[in-house]
C-alpha cells in the first residue's frame, strides 16, 4: 500500500515537472490576415536565409501570422479526430499532420517571454515554461547566434508514429520531412511578405533541444527557425 502511494506521488511529481506549473496558461492569437501586400512571386524571388536581425521586437500579430502560415487551419474539421482541427496551410501525407510547433519567445510585444506550444485547432499558444530561454536555445543550436539574437524562434518537432502507423518506413524516411519542408517554406514566404527574416536550422543537439522546449518523449526535434526584423541596410538609412 505504502509502495503504491509512493509510486503515485512519484508519478504526480514527474508529471508536474514535465509539463510545468504554467501549462494551463493560454494565449489567444489574433486572427491571421488573408491579404498581404507582397506577391508570392516577389516573396519567392527575394527569399533568402537570414541570420542577423534588427534589435526590434516582433508583435503578437507577427507571431500569429507566422504560426498560421506554418500550420494554421484553413478548413476546420472539428469532429475529425487526428487532424488537430482540420486541413492546414501546408499539405500533409494522408492528412496525418505529424508536426508540432513551439515558440521560443524572447522579445514579442504583448507576450511574456517563454516557451509556448501552438495549438492549430484553437489558433492559440499554451505556455509550457515561463522565462527567456534564448541562451539555452543558443547552446542547443551549437552556438548559432541567430537563435540568441532573434526576438523569437519557432521549433518544429514531429510525432513520427502519426504517419508511420499508415506509411511505415516510407513515412519515416520521406513523408514526415516532406511535410516539414512544406511548412517551413510557408514560414520563409510569410516572413518575406512581413519584412521579416528567418533561417531553417537543422544543426543542433537533439537532446538539448528537447530539454529546452520540454518536448514530450514521443516527439523528435526537426528544425529551429529564428525570426526577426530585417536589419537596416548600412549607409541607406532605411
Ligand atoms: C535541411 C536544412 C538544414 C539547414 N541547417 C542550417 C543550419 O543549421 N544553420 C544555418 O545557418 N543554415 C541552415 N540551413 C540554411 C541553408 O544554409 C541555406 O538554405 C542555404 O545556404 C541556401 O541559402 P538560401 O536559403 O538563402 O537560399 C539549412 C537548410 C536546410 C534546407
Amino acid at each position: 500500500m505504502e509502495l503504491l502511494l509512493l509510486t503515485a506521488v512519484f508519478i504526480a511529481v514527474a508529471a508536474a515537472a514535465e509539463t510545468g506549473p504554467d501549462s494551463a496558461k493560454v494565449v489567444k492569437l489574433p486572427p491571421p490576415t488573408l491579404d498581404g501586400s507582397m506577391s508570392v512571386e516577389k516573396c519567392l524571388a527575394e527569399r533568402r536565409s537570414v541570420r542577423e536581425y534588427a534589435s526590434q521586437p516582433l508583435s503578437l500579430a507577427d507571431v500569429s501570422q507566422l504560426l498560421w502560415a506554418a500550420y494554421g487551419v484553413t478548413v476546420p474539421l472539428p469532429n475529425v479526430p487526428g487532424v488537430s482541427g482540420g486541413l492546414k496551410t501546408a499539405p500533409s501525407a494522408g492528412a496525418l499532420y505529424p508536426l508540432e510547433l513551439y515558440l521560443v519567445a524572447g522579445d514579442v510585444t504583448g507576450l511574456e517571454p517563454g516557451i509556448y506550444r501552438y495549438r492549430p485547432e484553437h489558433h492559440d499558444l499554451i505556455l509550457v515554461l515561463a522565462g527567456d530561454r534564448r541562451r539555452a536555445l543558443l547552446g542547443a543550436a551549437l552556438g548559432q547566434t541567430a537563435v540568441r539574437d532573434a526576438p523569437a524562434s519557432l521549433v518544429y518537432s514531429a510525432v513520427f508514429s502519426r504517419n508511420t502507423v499508415k506509411y511505415g518506413t516510407r513515412g519515416r524516411e520521406r513523408y514526415v520531412c516532406m511535410d516539414l519542408g512544406h511548412s517551413a517554406e510557408n514560414v520563409y514566404l510569410q516572413c518575406g511578405s512581413l519584412g521579416l527574416g528567418t533561417c531553417a536550422i537543422g544543426a543542433f543537439h537533439d537532446d538539448s533541444l528537447r530539454l529546452v522546449v520540454r518536448m514530450p518523449k514521443d516527439e523528435e526535434p526537426l528544425y529551429i527557425m529564428p525570426i526577426g526584423r530585417l536589419p537596416q541596410r548600412k549607409g541607406t538609412g532605411d
